[in-house]
């Protein structure tokens, strides 16, 4: 349960335990997307915005973080009109203003949480502060009934992590990347390679018309539930480099490359399930878009595991998963003077 005492002393409680239905509006601006979205009840989205910086960041070939601060100021407004436009519903309506505190870059955070915490202020309603990672993995309530406890693979630009989801505030992580996170692997291998930014989905689609055996590449052994991305990234290169300028069979070393990363994430999370013992899993984050990752992990329901995953619109970043977690998740930054914060 959330209690939130407002600066009017009026107190409005929040989650699983209200007497009435909550909309919550969040808006998200950690890394290079402007979104904002209306979330009813944590689970049936009103409204879902998203502006993509995309095309302004392709030139450079990764995210300019100045750049991206600036084009989110430019679009928070407006996607923030569009989405009360599109709920066909006002200020007064909402239960309670979201933002994203962190992780991700300084100056474009502080435009999404500033917007909403000034909405807060103005129109008397709770503010709610969502750690983004943990947004992520509530981007499987959105369209379903998953309840905890279950397993969780998080993988993202950023980070690379197992879950262990025992109820909706309490998680423990079970094991991590020691060095690159996945999709940063991707982005990386991507430009190895000669592909454009954002290297990750272009990586994914060549790697569906290549032989995923053309070339063994390695699997890092890590202890427990952690994990390696840096030397198969070192293999790459190497592999790229024993081809001395001649043509590059792109889409097998895509292939072999989605192959390697997919099966060595898949043996954790099984082995993380077996452990446990249950008998719910769910995928989370950019990297869940992947169709390899997502095809091995719903593999897992011809063994009896019954798997989630968000459609590919809440995978990478949105704010309807923001809301989703300001309702569901108790671990929030309540306090309107929260600060925003850069790393997990
Ligand atoms: O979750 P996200 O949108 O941002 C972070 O919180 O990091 O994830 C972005 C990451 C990028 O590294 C991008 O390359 C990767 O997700 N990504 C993919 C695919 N779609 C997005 N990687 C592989 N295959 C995809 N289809
Ligand atoms: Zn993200």
């Amino acid at each position: 349960m959330q209690k939130h005492t407002l600066f009017s002393e009026k107190t409005v409680t929040i989650g699983t335990d209200s007497d009435n239905d909550n909309y919550i509006m969040a808006l998200e601006s950690s890394c290079d997307e402007t979104a904002c979205a209306i979330v009813k009840n944590g689970r049936q989205v009103i409204a879902n915005i998203v502006a993509s910086q995309i095309k302004t960041h392709e030139k450079y070939g990764g995210v300019i973080p100045e750049i991206a601060a600036r084009e989110h100021l430019d679009a928070v407004n407006i996607i923030i009109d569009e989405a009360f436009e599109q709920s066909g519903l006002t200020p007064d309506d909402i239960t309670a203003f979201s933002a994203t505190v962190g992780p991700g870059l300084v100056g474009c955070l502080l435009v999404g949480l500033n917007a909403a915490k000034t909405l807060a202020l103005v129109h008397d309603k709770p503010f709610i502060g969502v750690n983004h990672l943990n947004a992520h993995l509530c981007a499987n309530y959105i369209d379903t009934d998953l309840k905890p406890p279950f397993m969780a693979l998080l993988v993202s630009g950023g980070h690379t992590q197992i879950i262990d989801v025992e109820s909706y505030s309490k998680q423990t992580i079970l094991g991590e990347t020691i060095d690159d996170a996945v999709g940063e692997a991707y982005d990386k291998v991507a430009r190895l390679i000669g592909l454009p930014y954002p290297g990750g989905p272009r990586l994914d689609k060549l790697a569906q018309i290549g032989n995923p055996k053309a070339f063994e590449l390695p699997q890092a052994k890590v202890d427990g539930y952690n994990f390696s991305f840096s030397g198969l990234k070192t293999a790459v290169l190497r592999l790229v480099k024993s081809f001395d300028g001649k043509e590059l069979p792109v889409n097998d070393i895509c292939a072999s490359f989605q192959e390697c990363v997919s099966a060595t994430l898949v043996k954790k999370l099984k082995k993380a399930l077996v452990e446990k013992g249950y008998k719910q899993v769910v995928i989370a984050g950019g990297d869940a878009a992947n169709s390899e990752i997502r095809r091995k992990v719903f593999d897992l329901e011809n063994e009896g595991y019954k798997v989630f995953a968000p459609a590919m619109k809440y995978c990478t970043d949105n704010a309807a998963m923001v809301a989703s977690c300001a309702y569901f998740n108790t671990n929030t930054y309540d306090d309107i003077d929260v600060e925003v914060f850069s790393r997990a």
